[in-house]
């Protein structure tokens, strides 16, 4: 269904206004639970920083003051029943805060912003996992964000039972992660799909090899995506 409603929309999505030497480079990684999201996000900020680049690394929902705040109300059980729609519209009530506070000024900077997790969450988990209208979700994007996409965002992509099996349960499971596996292969395969739409600014890893071959393959990617200088990484 998300497959149907997502291909015959392609008004907004594909344009990248992040102009190399205009501002900094903007990158997202994303993936369902247990794919390697932290320890990958701290492997591409010390690649990153060791070619000179000045890291931001921050996250959504959150990374302002507003943000985490709602970031608590939408992961905690206090309102196990809220509207998909009040959701929705929360994470797009951070995003704001965030683009204002935090990633434009960073970009505007020159400075390299890794963010875990942004919008293409928001089309995986509103609208692959919660089923709400993709169209909701785009005009959202657009009027939160303007023409402002990521430049490259990383999917980690592994089977929801090998992201369950590494994820353990290490603490109690918050709102969203108390959700059935059925949403979370709704949520992965909407990662996908958003990865098959959009190739130049979207890419998939195979996240459920060896963290190695994981890192491995990332390093490709941000030389094929031009945000690394071959010449400047070694293995
Ligand atoms: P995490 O960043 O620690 O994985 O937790 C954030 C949770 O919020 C995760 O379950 C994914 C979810 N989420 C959405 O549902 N929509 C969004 O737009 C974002 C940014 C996150």
């Amino acid at each position: 269904m998300f497959l149907t409603i997502f291909s015959i929309h392609t008004i907004h999505g594909d344009k990248v206004i992040n102009k190399e030497d205009e501002m900094g480079k903007f990158i997202t990684l994303e993936g369902i639970e247990g794919v390697g999201k932290t320890s990958n996000l701290r492997f591409i900020k010390e690649l990153l920083e060791g070619v000179g680049h000045d890291c931001v690394v921050t996250r959504e929902p959150g990374g302002t003051n507003l943000g985490e705040a709602l970031r608590a109300l939408l992961l905690s059980h206090s309102d196990d029943h809220m509207s998909a729609d009040a959701e929705l519209l929360m994470m797009f009530a951070a995003r704001a805060e965030h683009l204002s506070k935090v990633i434009r000024p960073a970009l505007e900077n020159k400075q390299t912003v890794l963010c875990d997790r942004f919008t293409e969450a928001t089309y995986a988990y509103q609208g692959g996992g919660r089923l709400l209208d993709v169209d909701k979700i785009s005009e959202l994007e657009q009027w939160v964000q303007g023409d402002l996409r990521p430049d490259l965002t990383v999917i980690l992509d592994a089977p929801v039972e090998i992201g369950r099996a590494r994820a353990g349960r290490r603490s109690e499971p918050d709102r969203i992660e108390k959700e059935h596996d059925d949403f979370f292969q709704r949520v992965r395969e909407a990662y996908i799909e958003l990865a098959n739409h959009y190739p130049h600014r979207i890419c998939l890893i195979d996240a459920s090899l060896e963290l190695a071959a994981v890192q491995k393959q990332i390093r490709e990617k941000l030389i094929e995506y031009d945000i690394l200088d071959q010449e400047a990484v070694r293995e």
